[in-house]
Order: structure tokens, then C-alpha cells, then sequence
């Protein structure tokens, strides 16, 4: 899978996307993301990537000259099967969204800043708009740095133990059960005993029975359509 990520702040995307689960899978190649730099596409000496709002509202709106040219050259390289813009208008971000990105081959992200970004863009360019959650951020990288997070782990062999991406909470519609380590017992306080039993199919019982009671308590809503 390709991600190709457009900003006009790129260094806040550099750390999310250099460590930890994302970085083992670019270097087992299961993903490639590259980030580009609006700005490179700006216009004169001071790359000029903003302009004032049509209609005299304070704040300043992202170009579509300069978006438009990088897209170009970007699609003239690749078909892409998605051209997402992140904002806070988008359809929430849930698992299900997550799921059907990571079958994708190619994906472009599109990272607004100032006070939005020249209409045309949404109107021509994009494909998808994505919010993360209702509540509004400085700018799209940090909700295009959390799409990809959730998109990569899906990746087959992007976690070690296969399984683990499957029994995330919310596949299934449901929280995942609480987990433990060692030791048994930490200031008196027990990790439950059925799981210190061996039995995989009573620890399979419980788990289901703790992810549904979790979901019950801390997100109904989960439940609603699923027939639990
Ligand atoms: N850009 C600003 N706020 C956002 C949000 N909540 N989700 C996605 N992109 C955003």
C-alpha cells in the first residue's frame, strides 16, 4: 500500500509516521508513505500557498493552484483509489472506515490548514472527507497521522501476532476485555484467577464475556445493531 500525505506543516507529521508499528511496516515494505510539502508548489519568491477568503471573513484559505499541480503530478505517476480530505465536516473516522482503507492500494491524504481550504478542491479533487472526531483541530495532520495509524496495523503482518489487529476493540462492535501481565498479585490487587487457569477455552469464555460487558456499560451504542 502507497499513502501520499499533503501539507503545508509536514514536520508535524514526521514523528507519528517514524515509529513504532508504522515504521516496522515500512521496513518490512508493507507500506510506503510519503509526505509532501505544499509549499514546494507555492507561487513566487515567499511560495505563496494562501490567500485571503472571498467574502472578507478573517483568516487565510488554502490555494488551489498549488494543491491542484501537486495532485497532478502525483496522479500522473499512479491511479489513486481515494483522494481523502481530512475535516472536521468528513464522515467519522470508526473501525469499519479503517478496515476498508487498508484494502486499498493507493491513497492520497489532503491536510487543511488556516481557515480552510479554496471549495474547488472539495468540490473537484476529492473523493472522501474523513473527520476524526466532532471537535476542531489546528489542522488535518494530526487526524491524518491517526488515519494512518489505524490503517497500517490492519496491514497483514503489520503486527507480529496476526491475531491482535483482529481482537482490537471495536471489531466486532465490541471493547476488548481487560488484559494483565506479571505479577499475579501487585499490592494485594489480583489478576483474575481464570486467567492464571491454562484453560484457553474458559479465558476465551471470560474475555467475551468481560468485552461484553464493558461494551454494555461504557459504549451501548455499539450494540444496538449487532444482535448482542
Ligand atoms: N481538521 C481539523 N479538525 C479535524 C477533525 N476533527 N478531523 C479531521 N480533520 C480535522
Amino acid at each position: 500500500m502507497r499513502i501520499d500525505i499533503l501539507s503545508v506543516v509536514p514536520q508535524l507529521l514526521e514523528s507519528p509516521l517514524n515509529h513504532s508499528i508504522i515504521k516496522r511496516a515500512k521496513e518490512k515494505g508493507l507500506v510506503e508513505i510519503f509526505i509532501h510539502d505544499i509549499r514546494e508548489y507555492g507561487k513566487g519568491n515567499y511560495r505563496q500557498v494562501d490567500d485571503y477568503n472571498y467574502g472578507g471573513d478573517a483568516g487565510m484559505v488554502l490555494m488551489i493552484e498549488p494543491v491542484y499541480n501537486l495532485m497532478n503530478d502525483l496522479k500522473k505517476e499512479r491511479e489513486y483509489d481515494e483522494i481523502i480530505y481530512m475535516s472536521p465536516d468528513g464522515e467519522l473516522l470508526n473501525q469499519q472506515v479503517s478496515n476498508t482503507l487498508s484494502c486499498l492500494d493507493n491513497i492520497m491524504i489532503l491536510c487543511g490548514h488556516y481557515k480552510g481550504i479554496d471549495h474547488r478542491i472539495r468540490e473537484h479533487l476529492i473523493t472522501r472527507e474523513i473527520s476524526i472526531g466532532d471537535y476542531v483541530l489546528s489542522g488535518g495532520e494530526i487526524a491524518a497521522a491517526v488515519v494512518c495509524d489505524s490503517i497500517v496495523r490492519l496491514l497483514p503482518g503489520a503486527i507480529s501476532d496476526e491475531t491482535s489487529a483482529l481482537s482490537d476493540s471495536f471489531q466486532d462492535n465490541l471493547l476488548s476485555p481487560p488484559v494483565y501481565t506479571r505479577p499475579a498479585e501487585f499490592n494485594g490487587w489480583r489478576v483474575p484467577e481464570v486467567l492464571l487457569s491454562g484453560n484457553p477455552k474458559l479465558i476465551s469464555q471470560w474475555q467475551e464475556e468481560k468485552a461484553l460487558e464493558r461494551t454494555r456499560l461504557l459504549r451501548p451504542n455499539l450494540l444496538e445493531n449487532s444482535g448482542k
